[in-house]
This record gives structure tokens, sequence and C-alpha cells, in this order.
């Protein structure tokens, strides 16, 4: 990580979650010494004022924003305001918040369903904000762009090294398992351990059955460290988009199901 020391005070917001306990796993094999990190219940991300005082405080060298408002296309779809809001204030206090307190680096995770729907795949980072977003996910979508704008404009007004990466849909150690408002890939494989504890001989699963590749967390944290050991100034970062495209599972409101025949 040639742009990073082993002693920056690093601060991974939300390393508890998958991505950001996978970066954590990393960090701790690179023998990273200064990695700060809050539990929810100690830094409500959402509350600018405690969000202020963390960085006045700490004064992290090198920002990691894995903290979001996360879910799958049931819990996109059910609660878009929540999407909207709470990620739109956990990234708009963190970044300000790093900027204002001399953050050299920060690196803000979006998502691929910030491309178009109907984005050619793989898909090109100039497909950006170039058609109509995936309705179900609009709302995440949404925050997530603004974020990205966030940080180019940081970049662009300021001069501040705040980058962006987007991965595709991951799946891995921490992972949300909750059959309601999991990614797919998640609920696939509790449905799938389920089913075979319980020998059943079928597996009902939501969609039309046509899932593209996915990209694990593991993989993810060593994007994420490569994208702030390997990128400076205002670079986006199309992270694994070409190599794990996005899940091609157009998930219909009503919950379309089929299953799987385990026999
Ligand atoms: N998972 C994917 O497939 C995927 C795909 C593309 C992009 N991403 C991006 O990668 C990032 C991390 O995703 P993930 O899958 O690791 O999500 P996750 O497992 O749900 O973890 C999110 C983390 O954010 C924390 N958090 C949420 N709201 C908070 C708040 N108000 N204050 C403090 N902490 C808060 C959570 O804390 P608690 O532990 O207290 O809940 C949790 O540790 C997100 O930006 C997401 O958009 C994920």
């Amino acid at each position: 990580m040639q742009f990073m020391d082993k002693t920056d005070k690093i601060f991974v917001a939300g390393h508890r979650g998958m991505v950001g306990s996978a970066l954590m796993r990393r960090f701790e094999a690179e023998a990273f010494s200064n990695v700060v990190t809050r539990e929810r219940a100690q830094l409500d991300l959402t509350d600018e004022f405690a969000v202020a005082k963390f960085f006045a405080e700490e004064r992290p060298d090198i920002a990691i924003i894995a903290a979001a408002k996360v879910g799958g296309i049931k819990a996109n779809n059910d609660y878009p305001v929540e999407f909207l809001v709470e990620n739109l204030r956990i990234q708009n206090n963190v970044i300000r918040a790093a900027y204002e307190n001399g953050v050299r680096k920060l690196l803000f995770l979006g998502s691929s369903c910030i491309y178009p729907k109907f984005a050619p795949q793989p898909i090109p980072e100039s497909a950006l904000l170039s058609g109509p977003l995936e309705p179900t996910n609009e709302a995440y979508a949404i925050a997530k762009i603004a974020g990205i704008k966030l940080c180019q404009a940081y970049a662009r007004e300021y001069g501040a090294n705040f980058i962006s990466a987007m991965p595709t849909n991951l799946y891995g150690p921490n992972d949300n398992f909750d059959l309601e408002t999991s990614h797919v890939l998640a609920a696939l494989l509790r449905k799938a351990h389920e089913a075979k504890t319980r020998n059943d001989r079928k597996v009902v699963v939501w969609g039309t059955g046509k899932p593209r590749t996915r990209l694990d967390g593991n993989r993810r944290s060593r994007c994420g460290s490569a994208s702030l050991s390997c990128t400076s100034g205002s670079a986006r970062i199309a992270c694994s988009v070409r190599s794990a495209q996005r899940t091609d599972l157009p998930m219909p409101v009503d919950h379309e199901s089929f299953w799987v025949d385990c026999s």
C-alpha cells in the first residue's frame, strides 16, 4: 500500500460490516498499527455534530467509508426514504468532516447499481448518468451517485484526494443473511444450506434464475486497499465492474419465485 504508511491513522467507518471487516482483516494481515474504529452505539454517522467532533479529536490520516445502509432488492424497494436519507447523511457528514480535519486520503464505496439499468455489459464508466436506473434501488443509487460527485467536487474545488470505488455485489464473512433484507447471494447460500441440513428436495428462490458472476468480500478488500495505494487525485475506480458484472436478476416487485431441484 504505497500511499499509506503502516503507522498512518486509518478510520474504517463500518468496520463491523462485511466490507469493513474484510478491510480490518487485511490491515491486520499487513501489520497496519493505527486503525481507528467506532461502533454505531459510540458514533452514529448520521449525527453531524458527533461525526465532526470525532474527526476533530482523532484527526485520522486516511478515511474509508464502508458504512452505509445496505440491503437487497426487497429492502431497497420497500424503504427508499431510509436508503436515500441515511446514506446521504452518513456520507455527507464523513466526507465533510474528513476534509475539514485534514484527512489526506478518503475512499468512498459506491456500488455498481449507480449505472443505468440498461448500461452496456461490461459496464463502461462513461455509462454513469446516461440512462434510467433500476427502479427498485433507485434511491440507494442516487445517494451513492451523490457521494461520488461530492468526492469529485472536493477534489476539483479544494484539491482533496478523495476517491470512490464501485464494487459489484459481494458476499463473504459477516454478510447479512436475513432472508428479507439480504442481498441475493447471501439469501441463496442460506436457503441452500438450510435445505441441505433439512434434506429438502426443493429450494424456493426469488427472481428469474439468471444471476451472473459475483465477487467475494475478501477480494473486495484487496480492491479497496489497491485503490488506496494506487490512485491519487480525483480518479474514480470501477473496481471489479469489468471482471464481475452486475447481476442480471430483474426482481419484480411482486417477488416472482422459482424453485431449484435439490435432488
Ligand atoms: N454488500 C455488497 O454486495 C455491496 C456491493 C456494492 C457496494 N457495497 C458498498 O460497500 C459498503 C459496505 O457494504 P457492506 O455490505 O459491508 O454493508 P454492511 O455489512 O451492512 O455493513 C455496513 C456497516 O455500516 C455501519 N453503519 C450503518 N449505518 C451506520 C450509522 N448510522 N452509524 C454508524 N455505522 C453505521 C453498520 O454498522 P452496524 O454493524 O452497527 O450495523 C455496518 O458495520 C457500502 O457502502 C455498500 O454500499 C456493498
